[in-house]
């Protein structure tokens, strides 16, 4: 009975958790007062060419306030880029939204997917809903980036 319990496990524990699972985070946090465009395209520069090398890919957007980000690849990589990224002076107030273990990627043709969405544009901008148009993308992780552009956004006046 125990060693068919213990099999049972282990298969369960090899499905759940394969060698190559992915790891996969959305956070929240607040930009540090006075960042701008350019600093996000700086931000972005540098992830491109750091989560290339690190296996990383994901989506990081920001509204002129606040920032949110999907970052995804090896259980490693992953915890050791959010723990860089949550001491960066940039921003503060990280919280993490959604962790979880998957077996593909959601964004693995962006080593980091970019949108700035300035609050005064409100729900204009298009090239958000391109990204997460990807059937690869969950409806949780749709949910939450379009949340996200809704934040701050005009109600039509009446
Ligand atoms: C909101 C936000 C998101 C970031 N995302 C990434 C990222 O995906 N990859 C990355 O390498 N750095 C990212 N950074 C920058 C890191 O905090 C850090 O400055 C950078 O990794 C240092 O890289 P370097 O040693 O090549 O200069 C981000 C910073 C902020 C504020």
């Amino acid at each position: 009975m125990t060693i068919g319990w213990a099999t049972k496990t282990a298969a369960k524990r090899k499905l759940s958790v394969p060698h190559r699972s992915i790891t996969s985070m959305i956070y929240v946090s607040t930009a540090s007062p006075g960042l701008e465009q350019d600093d996000f395209q700086a931000i972005m520069a540098t992830s491109q060419r750091n989560n290339q090398r690190f296996g990383i890919t994901g989506l990081l957007v920001f509204n002129g306030f606040n920032f949110m980000q999907c970052l995804e690849g090896d259980r490693s990589a992953a915890n050791e880029l959010l723990n860089r990224i949550r001491m960066d002076e940039r921003h503060s107030g990280m919280t993490l939204l959604g962790h979880q273990e998957t077996f593909g990627r959601q964004f693995s043709q962006w080593n980091m997917a970019g949108q700035y969405l300035p609050v005064k544009q409100g729900l204009a901008q298009e090239g958000l809903s391109a990204i997460l148009a990807d059937a690869a993308v969950t409806d949780a992780t749709r949910t939450l980036f379009q949340s996200f552009r809704s934040l701050g956004a005009k109600t039509p006046e009446q």
